[in-house]
């Protein structure tokens, strides 16, 4: 795994929009897997502007959902794929036809989590997939003690989770759904090239326990660590309480430049 600790968010966002830029200009129809939450929004904010400066090629870009609400109908301006259609699929200015996600107003959700881990696989599977982490170390929204060899199911979101989430609704902890579908870590990990973006001091135990703690499910991000290809991108914040801060950056400061990400 590879920790790459940058100055605060904007730079985190650069960094990984070039990274992503750079597969674009290698696979014009790369299947980027996207997140959803705040700590994500600076990195779609920084591809766009790339696409409309002329840096990258965008149009042929492929997008996929992580998780979803069950049961928010799907046109809510909190459902992930309202959420993934405002940030990420009209900024870039793709198609809808380019975007897929899990249907979180399934009467049959079992089936809908099927469909849609089928459908990421017949789409040739993940070639950059983001993540961000939840405080309680969730990735997706597979929770702790979630199975590292699960598929895409339903999840009940933890109270930790809804109490953060609430902020996207009103405050209101009550509108925050209990359940929702999520890529299962199996799934995840099974993405090209996996990168985790944490901002922010209330990030700093989970992303050190991801990193330096023994893998465990009651970590889900520690599955990064059987992934060949795992990238930590995080600001000073989200880094103060890693051990291995200082062999961190003098790996990436003597980095060769040809590596990227
Ligand atoms: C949502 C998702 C979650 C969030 C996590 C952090 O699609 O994947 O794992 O990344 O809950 O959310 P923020 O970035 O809002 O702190």
């Amino acid at each position: 795994m590879e920790v790459v600790i940058v100055p605060d968010s904007a730079a985190g966002g650069e960094l990984i929009a070039e990274a992503m830029a750079d597969l674009l200009r290698r696979k014009p129809d790369a299947l980027l897997g996207v997140a959803t939450g705040s700590t994500p929004l600076p990195v779609y904010q920084a591809l766009a502007a790339k696409v409309r400066a002329g840096q990258v090629d965008a149009s042929g870009a492929r997008v996929c959902q992580l998780d979803e609400y069950v049961g928010l109908p799907a046109g809510h301006p909190e459902s992930y794929r309202s959420v993934v259609l405002r940030e990420v699929v009209e900024p870039l200015g793709l198609d809808r036809e380019a975007f897929m996600g899990p249907d979180g107003t399934a009467e049959d959700v079992p089936a809908a989590c099927r469909t849609y881990d089928r459908a990421l696989a017949e789409a040739g599977g993940v070639d950059l997939q983001l993540l961000g982490i939840g405080t309680d170390g969730h990735i997706g929204f597979n929770e702790p003690c979630s199975s590292l060899a699960s598929r895409t199911r339903i999840k009940t979101l933890t109270e930790q989770t809804r109490v953060d989430n609430a902020r996207f609704f009103d405050g209101d902890i009550e509108q925050v759904p209990h359940h929702v579908i999520t890529q299962g870590i199996g799934t995840i990990l099974e993405a090209r090239h996996l990168v985790l973006l944490a901002t922010g001091e209330a990030k700093a135990d989970a992303v050190a326990l991801a990193v330096e703690g023994p893998l465990s499910a009651l970590v889900p991000a520690s599955a990064l660590q059987l992934h060949p290809h795992a990238t930590v991108v995080v600001d000073e914040a989200a880094a103060s309480r890693l051990k291995l801060g200082d062999y961190f950056r003098a790996t990436y400061a003597a980095k060769p430049q040809w590596q990227g990400l």
